[in-house]
Formats: structure tokens, sequence, C-alpha cells
């Protein structure tokens, strides 16, 4: 148990480039952090500028990417943090494993699909990256040349059409309230937007 009397969970958000991992989690993160829980975010991205430089994007070297996240993701809840982590992770298998790791070891593994459709994200294309995909610039584009398998039971479906980002961090936070991994947001601002 940590100081404020919670264990350290990891929450794994899994979905299309674009879809709204990162910002969510930044925006859960700001909440918890007023909480006074601990709380890191561990990004694919800038996993992949060090620890994961060596991997590309082949079926093997996704897997990996993600077993590594995971294995760091387990470190760090297991000393007390909600993790959240931001990975595509396109693989039903590897979450899976990752899920079990947790599992195995008594931590709480929250898996949220950020279902927002290719569509959408395409539209969004925050990083222009759905454009060199479609223009060839980009082989094995998760949804556009490479599968993306949705999870089959996670614990959330967040969609994020037509929302907040904040929004969608508060019903994140409503599901780790009632899981007791988070306090429920008092009256009123949970609904701010
Ligand atoms: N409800 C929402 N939640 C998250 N992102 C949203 C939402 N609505 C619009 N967006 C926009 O969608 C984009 C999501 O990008 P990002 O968070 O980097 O996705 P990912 O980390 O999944 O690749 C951002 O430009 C963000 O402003
Ligand atoms: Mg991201």
């Amino acid at each position: 148990m940590s100081v404020e009397g919670r264990p350290g969970a990891t929450v794994w958000f899994t979905g299309l480039s674009g879809s709204g991992k990162s910002t969510v989690a930044r925006s859960l993160q700001a909440c918890l952090g007023r909480q006074g829980r601990r709380t890191y975010v561990l990004d694919g991205d800038d996993l992949r500028e060090g620890l994961n430089s060596d991997l590309g994007f082949s079926a093997e070297d996704r897997a990996e990417n993600v077993r590594r996240v995971g294995e760091v993701a387990l470190l760090l809840s297991r000393a007390e943090h909600l993790t959240l982590v931001t990975v595509i992770s396109p693989y039903a298998a590897g979450r899976e494993q990752v899920r079990r790791r947790h599992e195995r070891s008594g931590v709480e593994f929250v898996e949220v699909h950020v279902a927002t459709p290719l569509e959408v994200c395409e539209a969004r294309d925050p990083k222009g990256l759905y454009r060199r995909a479609r223009a060839g610039e980009i082989e094995r584009f998760t949804g556009i040349s490479d599968p993306y398998e949705p999870p089959v039971a996670p614990e959330v479906v967040l969609g994020t059409t037509g929302r907040t980002p904040e929004d969608c961090a508060a019903e994140l936070l409503a599901h780790l309230a009632a899981r007791r991994l988070a306090d429920p947001e008092p009256a009123g601002s949970a609904s701010r937007r």
C-alpha cells in the first residue's frame, strides 16, 4: 500500500495513432496529481527514442516494444505509481501477456480501449502521419497498412468523438475511483469542461 493508502496500478491505453491516448492520459494525470497521487505517463513515442530505439515496426519488434513497456510499467506500479501507459499496442496477444504479468504480480491492470474510429483519427492527424502513410512514405502504419486488433474485454471502452479530453479523463477518473484507485472528483468539478 502507498503512503496514501492505495497501491499502484497500470492504466493501459491502447488505440490507433491520433485516437487520443496521450492527450487523455495527460489530462487524467493532471486530475490525479491534484489528488496527490503519484503518477507517471509512459509514452510509447518517448520510449522508442531511448529504451526501444533498437526496435522497428515488424510484428516481432512491436511485440517486444509492448513487452518492454509492460515490464517498465510493472516496476513503476509496484513502486506505488498510477502508471498511465500510452502505446498503440496493436496486438491482443501482447496486451494479454502484459495483463498476465500484472496479475501474477498482484498489480491491477486497467485496459482502456481508446476507441476513436479510424476516420476520425485520420481527420485529426495531429502529427501528419496518416497523410504520410497514405502517400506511402511510412510502411506498416497501424490501421492503414498494419493491423489493429481491438481488445475483446477491456475494462473501459472510451469514446472521444465529439468530446473534450477533460470529459474523457473525468470518465476514467470515475472508473478508477470505483475501483478505489483514485478519489472521486468533488461534486461539480467532474463535468467541468
Ligand atoms: N476527446 C478527446 N480526447 C483526446 N484527444 C482529442 C479529443 N478530441 C480531440 N482530440 C485531439 O485528437 C488528437 C489526439 O492526439 P494524441 O493524444 O497524440 O493521440 P495518440 O496519443 O493516441 O496518438 C489531439 O490533437 C487532440 O487534441
Ligand atoms: Mg501518443
